[in-house]
């Protein structure tokens, strides 16, 4: 069974010798590894039972540090990395050799991020290699957002846990790449889409999940789900449809009394989306684990973080 502490000699120690650490950013916790030994991301891959063609992000203290495995710097990621780093936003950016192709499941581009997070920066400025790392859960479950989530679900293929606490962001980065002088979002995350505009000219929202082929495996229709069934929609209407069901209910605001309080989970009363983002992951996680038969929820308003909630709550639902 993994401890989980805060002692960063140990994870350097453990990481250092190819073996993985789960680590704590503020956004989820990742499933972290040596990203330039191969034997240690192919552990990752097993670990989370990932398939091999999903891509992993590299976790650096600087854009410096990334320099080192990176071919170049659009000026428009500089500007995006000097504004937003360290924080909720990766950045695809042309890969040199120094970056196992396992890494980047065959891409010429690697992601790479900066998070915001003491403990996990402090790691990583003593490491000379970049951390790959997912979140830390089994693939297509939802991401764990306190070291007690990981050590429920991976707890016994893991060593170690480097306890941060709880993650503040509560939901993944946000991903872009820069193709001909346009940012392209690949996922909407921590990095709202009017943080993106106050410092980008052009920004281009993610293709439709619903295409045959996601540009990138992260926008799979399917992902960041329950095991039980999660149904998106009016809640009133909802509420009433599944009057005889045993249901959970995640609401963005408003209360439904006639639902028991423990099924009942309100992600900010005041309707703040920062909270709700925070809120979201744990809500799914402790409704999936009560005896109910399925999970009621509702979009939130789509500007902010909301487009994020969103995101994941329609995975969630596919
Ligand atoms: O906030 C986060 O991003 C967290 C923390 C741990 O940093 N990490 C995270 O990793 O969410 P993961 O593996 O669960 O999601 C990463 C997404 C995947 O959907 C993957 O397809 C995409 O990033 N991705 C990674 N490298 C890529 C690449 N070279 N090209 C396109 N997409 C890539
Ligand atoms: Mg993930």
């Amino acid at each position: 069974m993994a401890i989980s502490g805060g002692d960063i000699q140990q994870a350097k120690a453990l990481l250092t010798s190819g073996r993985l650490v789960a680590i704590p950013t503020e956004t989820v916790y990742g499933l972290a590894g040596n990203a330039f030994n191969s034997e240690a991301v192919a552990t990752i891959f097993e670990v989370k039972n990932r398939p091999s063609f999903n891509p992993l992000i590299t976790h650096v203290d600087s854009l410096d540090k990334a320099r080192g495995y990176v071919a170049t710097v659009h000026p428009l990621a500089q500007r995006l990395a000097d504004t937003f780093w360290p924080g909720p936003l990766t950045l695809l950016l042309p890969k040199t050799d120094a970056v196992p192709d396992i890494v980047t499941a065959g891409s010429e581009r690697v992601a790479v991020r900066v998070p915001q997070h003491s403990l996990t920066l402090s790691l990583l400025e003593q490491l000379d290699f970049p951390l790959a790392a997912p979140s830390a859960n089994p693939f297509g479950y939802i991401s764990p957002t306190t070291a007690a989530h990981v050590a429920q679900q991976l707890g016994n293929k893991l060593e170690y846990i480097l306890d941060g606490g709880i993650c503040p962001v509560g939901i993944e980065s946000t991903i872009v790449g820069i193709e001909e002088d346009v940012v392209r979002v690949y996922r909407w995350g921590g990095v709202s889409l009017e943080d993106l505009k106050s410092v980008v000219p052009n920004v281009q929202a993610p293709i439709n999940p619903d295409e045959e082929s996601p540009p990138a495996p992260g926008m799979l229709k399917s992902h960041y789900a329950p095991t039980k069934q999660v149904v998106v929609g009016n809640l009133p209407e909802l509420i009433q449809q599944y009057q005889h069901a045993d249901v959970g209910v995640v609401s963005f605001r408003d209360v439904f009394p006639q639902i028991p309080d423990k099924q009942h989970v309100i992600l900010s009363e005041s309707g703040n989306l920062n909270e709700a983002a925070q809120r979201l992951f744990s809500a799914l996680r402790e409704l999936d684990q009560l005896p109910i038969e399925l999970i009621l929820a509702e979009f939130v308003p789509n500007h902010g973080l909301g487009r994020a909630i969103n995101d994941r709550l329609a995975r969630a639902s596919a």
